[in-house]
């Protein structure tokens, strides 16, 4: 699985401009277009496999609370967006995934994060491991103190055995990548998709559209709602839901 934090600079296309009625008040959705095949539409949600399945997750920044009780199914090769104002929680969510936030000792995660029948919070998990199956991609770059080539380098030496030359091969092609990424990170995510699971944080409303299958709309540190793309946009639940998504906070 990859969770990605896609660079809120990527701007979509705007979509066509609607007019709908929400009970008796009318409201101009932002210019929003779902693309028409995203699976979540019509799929049965039960039928489709979790590749993690969130329970009861608490978090706390010393004795500061961000995270309450969320509960969320990252679905199998599907793309999940995670979407919500600035200090929602939406990287203090991911970031339990990896369990990243082990690296600072007042950081504590609660709750279960089960995949593949173990929970990650637990203190058997190989750290590893974990870090194998899930990786992170941060909007800002965080390189370790080492050449911009070892950094490229470091996870595929970490996953495959290569002499130099398909070392330097493979991280002349990653570098290829580099000026178009913002441009190419979509298609990107949805080749990545039929591999991978993908938990996209996003501030960029079309893209979340755009890209995903499946939606949770965060507000301090709850998970408000979640569920597939089309009607999360085209018809929220819950009214706060309505209001991030037509761009009245946030
Ligand atoms: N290192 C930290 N120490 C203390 N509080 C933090 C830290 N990082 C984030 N927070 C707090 O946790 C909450 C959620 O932040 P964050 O997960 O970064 O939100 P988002 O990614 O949605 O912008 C915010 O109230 C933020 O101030
Ligand atoms: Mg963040």
């Amino acid at each position: 699985m990859v969770g990605t934090k896609v660079d809120e600079s990527a701007q979509g296309q705007a979509g066509p401009e609607q007019t709908q009625m929400h009970g008796d008040a009318t409201v101009v959705p932002p210019r929003i277009e779902v693309a028409e095949d995203r699976r979540g539409t019509d799929e049965d949600f039960e039928a489709v496999p979790s590749q993690i399945s969130v329970r009861g997750l608490n978090f706390f920044y010393g004795k500061e609370q961000a995270l309450f009780d969320n509960e969320i199914e990252i679905k199998q090769h599907r793309v999940t967006a995670v979407i919500g104002p600035s200090g929602c929680g939406k990287s203090t969510h991911i970031r339990t995934y990896n369990r990243i936030f082990n690296l600072y000792r007042d950081q504590k995660a609660a709750g279960e994060i089960m995949m593949d029948g173990d929970n990650i919070l637990s203190s058997q998990t190989d750290l590893l491991e974990l870090r194998r199956k899930i990786g992170m991609i941060f909007q800002k770059p965080s390189p370790f103190p080492m050449t911009v080539f070892d950094n490229v380098a470091y996870g595929l030496r970490q996953h495959y055995k290569m002499n130099r030359a398909e070392l330097t091969d493979r991280v002349e092609h990653c570098s290829a990548i580099d000026p178009v990424a913002t441009a190419k990170i979509e298609d990107l995510v949805l080749e990545l998709k039929s591999r991978y699971t993908i938990v996209l944080v996003t501030h960029n409303m079309q893209q979340a559209a755009r890209v995903s299958d499946y939606t949770a709309f965060f507000f301090q540190g709850r998970i408000v709602e979640f569920g597939p793309t089309t009607q999360i946009f085209s018809n929220p639940a819950q009214k706060q839901t309505e209001e991030y998504i037509t761009g009245r906070f946030g």
